[in-house]
């Protein structure tokens, strides 16, 4: 592993060297000409590669509908120009929202999910043309142990995890018999996403909220949700054939964790000998499974951040008062890269979606265009950088570049808004919007840090 080090790159030649001193392959090309490729996923045509990643704003109203601020985003993705649209995490059910204000799909508030989709595609019609034709991915979720559906955390867990929880008596571990349960909101929530007008659903397993904890459920006992791995997947695969029957039409895809980044037994994607190193072996295996169940699309992703930010989203700027990693994001960038296309290797003909590529700023674009190339993902999913600077997609149709000065600046301000409970957007590009927003919630910030270390020295 080497240092830590901020983009400091004016050039791609510059960036390829460090890569190569770095020992990383990075893939690159000029040639944009793959990011433009159409896709079809079923009877749906997609107009581009390129993928806005599901980010959650936070600006929801309290039932869940979507808000103006969450307009605002998502018809400024559409008008940037992106194909695929993977609308941000939404809650199945109120207590597993991760915050008072996360969307939340339920049948009073189906309208303003409908009104969402319906003006999204309208401004990407107006934008392109009606020739220009977007898929929309809902990704619907239950928080888990990062429930805060009334502001404060409201920890639900499949099992008690020595690397995550800080205090067990908190906890409300689910009973079996709550998950058989929670599946029937699944479903329901599924049927409403159909009615709203989505592509597809999303049964997002990643990043350590609830469907992606149950995969690591090695050590929850005396359950069927535990243990082997037909019971760790059960969730999952009993779900999927009970949305096929009910909402038929409505595509299936999922978000997937292929590496947790804990240690043997409570990680998923990692070697079982307790060094923490990547082992694809159960992702693929139920990949493989989730596609003879009709899943359609993957998009692959890392870690839990609320552990390992820069496993989940390589940075300059490490959230407020957190240590730097122990690895340039260079490298952080290429395990994405890699764990990507050791899945597409195995899964040619199925649509994987890569994550990681923002940090790369104005040179994701060439990296992108070669790792569709040369067939290592299928579409190249930007998340911060589609807060920063939605109209990329744009840029590069109309003038064949990405322009350094609207980039993401990978300065994780964006993630401490969402930490902070705030509207979550970018504070650099899109000051006017987020700028306040903030500055209020960074002097909150501080005051709660002069009192945690005031409480801590009365302590001693
Ligand atoms: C503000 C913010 C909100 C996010 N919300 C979600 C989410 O709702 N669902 C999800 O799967 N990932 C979420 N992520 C992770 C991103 O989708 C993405 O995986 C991550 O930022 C790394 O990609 P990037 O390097 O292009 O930013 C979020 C990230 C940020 C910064």
């Amino acid at each position: 592993m080497s240092q830590h080090e901020p983009f400091v790159f004016r050039t791609i030649e510059k960036l390829l060297e460090k890569a190569s001193e770095l020992g990383i392959d990075l893939p690159f090309q000029r040639d944009l000409v793959p990011l433009f490729e159409g896709y079809r996923i079923g009877s749906k045509r997609i107009s581009n590669r390129l993928t806005v990643q599901p980010m959650e704003g936070y600006d929801a109203n309290p039932d869940g509908s979507p808000g103006e601020l969450t307009f605002r985003r998502y018809l400024r993705f559409a008008q940037g120009g992106s194909g695929l649209i993977w609308f941000e995490a939404t809650a199945v059910v109120p207590n597993g929202r991760s915050n008072p204000r996360q969307l939340w799909l339920h049948k009073h508030s189906l309208d303003g999910f409908k009104r969402l989709v319906e003006e999204t595609r309208c401004a990407a019609h107006e934008a392109f043309g009606e020739g220009h034709e977007i898929y929309c991915v809902l990704q619907l979720t239950h928080s888990g142990r990062y429930s805060r559906p009334q502001g404060k955390p409201q920890p639900q867990v499949a099992l008690l995890n020595p690397y995550l929880d800080e205090k067990s008596d908190s906890l409300h571990i689910f009973s079996d018999q709550e998950l058989d349960d929670l599946q029937e909101k699944y479903v329901e929530a599924v049927g409403l996403a159909y009615q709203a007008g989505f592509d597809a659903v999303d049964l997002k397993a990643c990043h350590g909220y609830l469907l992606n904890e149950l995969l690591a459920s090695y050590e929850r006992t005396d359950s069927h949700y535990g243990g082997s791995f037909e019971n760790r997947m059960r969730f999952l695969l009993e779900v999927i054939p009970k949305i096929r029957q009910e909402v038929p039409k409505i595509g299936l895809t999922m978000r997937l964790n292929a590496h947790d980044g804990l240690p043997y037994p409570y990680g998923f994607g990692v070697s079982q000998d307790e060094s923490i190193r990547i082992d694809l072996t159960e992702p693929i295996k139920l990949i493989r499974r989730l596609i003879q169940e009709g899943c359609t699309l993957f998009n692959i992703t890392l870690g839990i951040p609320y552990l390992h930010p820069h496993l989940s989203r390589p940075f300059d700027r490490p959230l407020f008062k957190s240590p730097l990693p122990f690895e340039h994001p260079l490298e952080g960038v290429a395990r994405f890269l890699a764990v990507t296309r050791e899945l597409q290797r195995e899964f040619p003909e199925i649509p994987l979606v890569g994550t990681g590529y923002s940090w790369l700023r104005q040179f994701l674009p060439y990296v992108g265009a070669a790792v569709l190339k040369r067939k290592e993902a299928t579409f190249i999913g930007l998340g911060r950088s589609s807060l920063a600077y939605p109209d990329a997609p744009k840029d590069l149709m109309n003038e064949g570049a990405m322009n350094p000065k609207k980039v993401c600046t990978a300065c994780s301000r964006c993630s401490e808004l969402m930490r902070m409970g705030g509207f979550a957007g970018c504070v650099v590009r899109d000051k006017e919007t987020y700028g306040k927003f903030y500055k209020e919630l960074r002097k909150k910030l501080r005051k709660q840090l002069r009192r945690q270390t005031r409480r801590k020295r009365k302590e001693k």
